[in-house]
């Protein structure tokens, strides 16, 4: 099929940066002592707001903690204690109203894809992320106490934390699955892929 630019938008410009950007994200653990500019909080969020949500509703909410006792409070529950280390955490929010149906499953989805917007803009702008999983089993006294402490209304959950910092130490990249494993052609099994 013949490439028809009036049907094709123009290849942007920096396209290779968005890779570049892509490819340079990976979890990031371990941070340097760093204050991260409201400029850059500022930008990341820019990022994030843009973000697809169902009927456009835009759910997400997000709350940046960087005082030392609200972090340690958030990383209680967790074995990992490098969490209460990152310069600020990001605690996700979505807000279960205004959807037509299954409110619940949307208002967990659509903050999501904007925190992995958020993500990808701190890694452009150099910092290091890392996604730490809300589990139900976190224990109910911790979880009231966090809503307490950040003043959560109710009908407004918890989705997830974002670890945010300067990264410390060398970048540590995690194997993935090539093109051809995860992509099939009209079925599943036909490689799209050769
Ligand atoms: C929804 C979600 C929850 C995660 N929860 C945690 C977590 O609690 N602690 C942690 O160290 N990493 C967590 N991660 C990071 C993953 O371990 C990491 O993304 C995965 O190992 C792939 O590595 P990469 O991010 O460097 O590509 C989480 C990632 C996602 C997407």
């Amino acid at each position: 099929m013949k490439f028809d630019m009036a049907v094709v938008p123009k290849r942007m410009k920096d396209a290779e940066g968005f890779f570049r950007v892509v490819e340079g994200r990976h979890s990031v653990r371990k941070y340097e002592e760093y204050e991260i500019p409201d400029e850059d909080i500022r930008r990341m969020f820019e990022a994030a707001r843009l973000a697809p949500s169902a009927s456009n509703i835009q759910p997400w909410r997000f709350i940046v903690v960087r005082e030392m006792e609200t972090k340690k409070l958030l990383a209680r529950p967790s074995p990992q204690t490098f969490i209460a280390d990152a310069n600020a955490i990001v605690v996700v929010l979505g807000e279960a109203k205004g959807y037509c149906c299954s409110p619940l499953t949307w208002s967990t989805r659509d903050p999501i894809i904007a925190t992995e917007h958020l993500v990808l803009a701190a890694t452009a702008l150099g910092y290091g992320a890392c996604w730490i999983a809300m589990y139900e089993s976190r224990p109910e006294d911790w979880l009231a106490e966090v809503r307490e402490t950040l003043k959560i209304p109710e009908g407004t959950h918890i989705i997830c934390l974002v670890a945010l910092g300067a990264p410390a130490g060398a970048p540590k990249f995690t194997p993935k699955k090539s093109v051809q494993e995860i992509t099939f052609s009209e079925e599943y099994g036909n490689p799209l892929m050769r």
